[in-house]
């Protein structure tokens, strides 16, 4: 289980919209999720349309050390869909504020709460946490349970004052983990149309290095339209470039996790591509990839689609393309069509001969 807060203590910067997307991205790359709102303002918890009416065990229930014997947490997680869970909050959360000012190790009581899950039998890959905008006690609970930080930034002016105050801030935190915060950086609400929108990025791009994720999320208003109706980006509008760039953040993320996994690095992307790719079920059809650094066109074409090429989407520089393919299949047919070419998939060995002597990728998924 990663645990991965979102974080800055700018408001406005991205951080619920990213919390809630990037949730439902990891989700439909057929992660389990489960989204904490550590925000009392509950922007995350309305953004996905919970409602919490008086009496709903919520999230300060499960952190007060007035309420002595707490719900089970089961009882305070909310399924929103398959595999994808929120804990809500509401603005009772202000109270922890000020009872924490009478509890030793305060800090950690989130971290406690992440252990607790296990306990209970809740499992999950990632545990994303939509942090406050301020420093205060929720949000240094949160870096103490996070194992990585995600730092959403917008471009203006003002955000680029807060970055030293972040670094500062990560290395008090810093001085008393076992492990450091593994850091982030994302550029969220961004507007190439804006003059100083490139500066911005350069000078974060100059303080945060490669921790700057190649996605960028753009300005796009059906990102507000889907938190006014509850929704996330994948339910509200999948076919958005919206969802695009929340999905592509979940692949560059989960790309960076391998990364950081892998014991024999010397590997190589390449190799690791080809034992890990193949054509993959995923909620909302089957996810096509196909690693090429060099190729200019990539394309799919398969019994689904009466093999009719339709263009996979080059993610990033290593040289993913993607593309998902909105059917429930168990056996298919494909080959991929490379700058022209076309070919057997070479990340997956199984193929079958077809009525022109040649032959086709086949898949089979149990
Ligand atoms: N990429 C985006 N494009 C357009 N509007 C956005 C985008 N990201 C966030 N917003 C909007 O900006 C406002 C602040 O975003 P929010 O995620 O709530 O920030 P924070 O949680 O950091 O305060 C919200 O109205 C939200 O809908
Ligand atoms: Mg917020």
């Amino acid at each position: 289980m990663r645990i991965i807060a979102i974080a800055n203590q700018k408001g406005g910067c991205g951080k619920t919209t990213t919390s809630i997307n990037f949730s439902a991205c990891l989700n439909f790359l057929q992660k389990k999720v489960l989204l904490v709102d550590l925000d009392p303002q509950g922007h995350s918890t309305c953004g996905l349309g919970v409602k919490t009416p008086k009496g709903t065990p919520t999230l300060y229930d499960l952190l007060s050390p007035f309420q002595r014997a707490g719900p089970p947490v089961s009882q305070v997680i909310r399924s929103l869909q398959n595999d994808l869970d929120l804990i809500p909050c509401n603005a009772s959360l202000n109270a922890l504020e000020e009872e924490f000012g009478f509890m030793p190790h305060y800090h950690l009581k989130l971290r406690e709460l992440m252990n607790r899950l296990a306990e209970e039998q809740r499992f999950y890959d990632f545990v994303i946490l939509d942090c406050p905008p301020n420093l205060g006690v929720l949000t240094w609970n949160a870096l103490n349970a996070a194992d990585e930080i995600i730092i959403p930034i917008e471009p203006s002016f003002f955000s680029l004052h807060g970055l030293a105050k972040i670094s500062e801030t990560l290395q008090i935190v810093n001085r008393s983990r076992e492990t450091p915060l593994l850091v982030h950086a994302l550029l969220t609400i961004y507007n190439s149309q804006m003059n100083f929108s490139q500066e911005i990025y350069d000078e974060v791009r100059a303080h945060f290095q490669n921790r700057l994720f190649t996605t960028i999320i753009h300005d796009h208003i059906s990102l507000k339209e889907a938190a006014a109706a509850g929704q996330s980006i994948a339910q509200y509008a999948p076919q958005s470039q919206a969802f695009q760039d929340y999905l592509n953040l979940a692949v560059e993320y989960l790309e960076r996790d391998w990364n950081r996994k892998l014991p024999e690095k010397e590997l190589g992307w390449e190799k690791v591509y080809k034992n890990h790719f193949g054509p993959r079920q995923i909620s909302d059809g089957i996810l096509f990839q196909f690693f090429s650094k060099i190729a200019s066109s990539v394309e799919i074409a398969g019994d689904f689609n009466h093999w009719i090429p339709e263009p996979l989407v080059k993610r990033n520089q290593e040289g993913l393309w993607q593309r998902v393919i909105p059917v429930q299949l168990k056996t298919f047919r494909y080959k991929f069509i490379v700058d022209g070419e076309w070919q057997v998939d070479p990340s997956q060995p199984m193929q079958k001969e077809n009525a022109y002597g040649g032959v086709d990728s086949y898949m089979e998924f149990a």
